[in-house]
């Protein structure tokens, strides 16, 4: 014997319809809005389709199995739901209103027989459930949310050192993960451009804006991994708006001519991150004579976002994320010896002192461009599993491995700052799992404006004598034209 419970639930959203439909279908998103879901997993690739299937792990220890057995874009989906403890078919339905969206919400879920029974002692437990789920759904799709403020109890714990070193572990993740707020803001017409997309945070950032329906620009400097990537990427995520772009972004010839092709294919940059990166030892030089950390770290990203500038102001609501590390907190930037050339040489200070810089860069930024609805932000991923960290420190890699976090937990903050609302709402500041942290720890990393000024200017010598001759020459007539 078995007995039938239906809830039936209507929500109205000031969305448009097809943002409501991308965020609702993409159904492992269930874990941000239904309070009684711990995770959602996608577990079939390609954009949500008939034959998707997820399974929905619940808080209360078992999971249900998702399957789309009818879908009609922007109006309905139907899933049957399969479990230990019931089936169920679960309908949703989209229409159009006159202030945005209705999304009417029908379960007919089947208990076997002890099970109704209890169903039958507890009539209102599947309700409250339901109606829960959906006041979830209306929150996420209402995206009223506020970007938390610099708080005194985290900045303490980074001064602190230990308390703060914690929270880079994937168990700094987990307690952080619990504030979170849903991100439904729809990614469809934008367009991100992502440095060291093939391997690691990069990666799996590029994955989940790719998910998320970005255009997608992939800048890589192996085309044969790069392509690779954009296969993997469109197949898992249905989006075959990814194209690729090649460049070593410690080599500025390529970095100029990188900035060239976007410029000259004119579309605007939406969404900028600047994640290539590498801790290099011994100390090395490239082609151009440029010691490496400092040329893929501080110059490369200084000299593509700065020519890229145009592109992201025609945006005129973009978001640079850069990627920084926690390692800055270590050090101060040096700006006569930008280049590590003095004294004995190590990766991790040159490196620290390159991620230093690039948080410079970031206020400057923030300030410059904030008339031009740019925001520009700073993060740390923690410390993640990446085949970076494997190679470039083996030792604290065996050392810390079960305390790692994964690079989709890595990526998760460039992801929010790249996509949620109300992270467009900050600019100039530096983040570590959707919360903003101090950019130093203690005064003696602290740069003179004197410093920073010739920072800027020795940047900015160094962007104008790497430019190749020809884009040099080309502007010059165009101007004096
Ligand atoms: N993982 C962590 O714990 C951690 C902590 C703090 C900060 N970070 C930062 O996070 C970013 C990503 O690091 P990851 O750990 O994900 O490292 P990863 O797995 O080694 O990935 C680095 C990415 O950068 C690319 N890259 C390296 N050198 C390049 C160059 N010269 N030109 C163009 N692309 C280049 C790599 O391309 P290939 O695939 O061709 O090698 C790869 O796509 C870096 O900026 C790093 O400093 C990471």
């Amino acid at each position: 014997m078995s007995n039938l419970v239906t809830l039936d639930e209507t929500i109205d959203v000031r969305r448009p319809l097809n943002e409501v439909f991308a965020y609702v279908s993409e159904f492992s998103r269930i874990d941000e809005w239904d309070p009684a879901v711990a995770r959602g997993h996608k577990l079939t690739p390609g954009a949500p389709a008939v034959g998707s299937e997820y399974r929905i792990d619940m808080k209360a220890g078992f999971s249900l199995h998702y399957t789309i057995i009818e879908l009609e874009q922007d109006k309905r989906m139907l899933m049957t739901v399969d479990s230990k403890l019931f089936t169920a078919r679960e309908e949703i339905l989209f229409s159009k209103t006159k202030s945005g969206t209705r999304v009417r919400y029908i379960a007919k879920f089947d208990f076997p027989a002890p099970l109704a029974a209890a169903h039958r002692l507890y009539p209102a437990a599947m309700e409250r459930v339901g109606k829960s789920a959906m006041a979830g759904l209306q929150a996420a799709l209402e995206d009223d949310f506020e970007a938390p403020e610099e708080s005194r109890r985290l900045a303490l714990a980074d001064r602190l050192v230990l308390p703060g070193l914690w929270r880079f572990t994937r168990l700094g993740y987990r307690e952080s993960r619990r504030r979170w707020n849903p991100v439904s803001a729809y990614l469809g017409d934008r367009h991100a451009v992502i440095t060291g997309a093939t391997s690691g945070v990069g990666l799996a950032a590029a994955r989940e804006l790719a998910s998320l329906g970005a255009r997608l620009t992939l800048v890589a400097r192996n085309r044969r991994k790069g392509n690779a990537v954009v296969r993997e990427l469109q197949s898992e995520s249905g989006n075959k708006d990814i194209a690729l772009e090649i460049a070593d972004m410690s080599v500025m010839k390529d970095v100029h001519a990188l900035a060239d092709r976007l410029l000259a294919a004119g579309k605007p940059v939406d969404i900028l991150v600047n994640n290539a990166g590498a801790l290099f030892n011994p100390r090395q030089q490239t082609p151009e004579g440029l010691e490496k950390s400092f040329a893929l770290l501080l110059l490369g990203p200084y000299i593509l976002t700065e020519r890229l500038q145009p592109l992201l102001a025609k945006s005129g609501d973009a978001r640079v994320v850069n990627v920084s590390s926690g390692g800055m907190y270590s050090q101060k930037i040096h700006v006569d010896d930008l280049q590590s050339s003095r004294g004995r040489y190590s990766g991790s200070v040159a490196y620290a002192r390159a991620k230093r810089g690039l948080m410079i860069l970031t206020e400057e930024w923030a300030g410059r461009w904030r008339k031009d609805g740019i925001t520009v932000n700073a993060m740390h991923p923690g410390w993640a599993d990446t085949p970076g960290v494997e190679t470039a420190l083996p030792g604290f890699y065996r050392a810390t491995q079960h305390l790692l976090r994964s690079p989709e937990e890595g990526a998760d903050t460039i992801v929010w700052l790249a996509a949620a609302s109300e992270a467009g709402d900050v600019s100039g500041k530096f983040w570590l799992d959707r919360e903003q942290h101090p950019s130093h720890i203690g005064r003696r990393t602290r740069e003179s404006a004197a410093e920073r000024k010739q920072l800027l200017a020795t940047l900015q010598d160094l962007l104008a004598s790497t430019r190749p001759a020809a884009t040099r020459k080309k502007r010059t007539r165009k101007r004096a034209a």
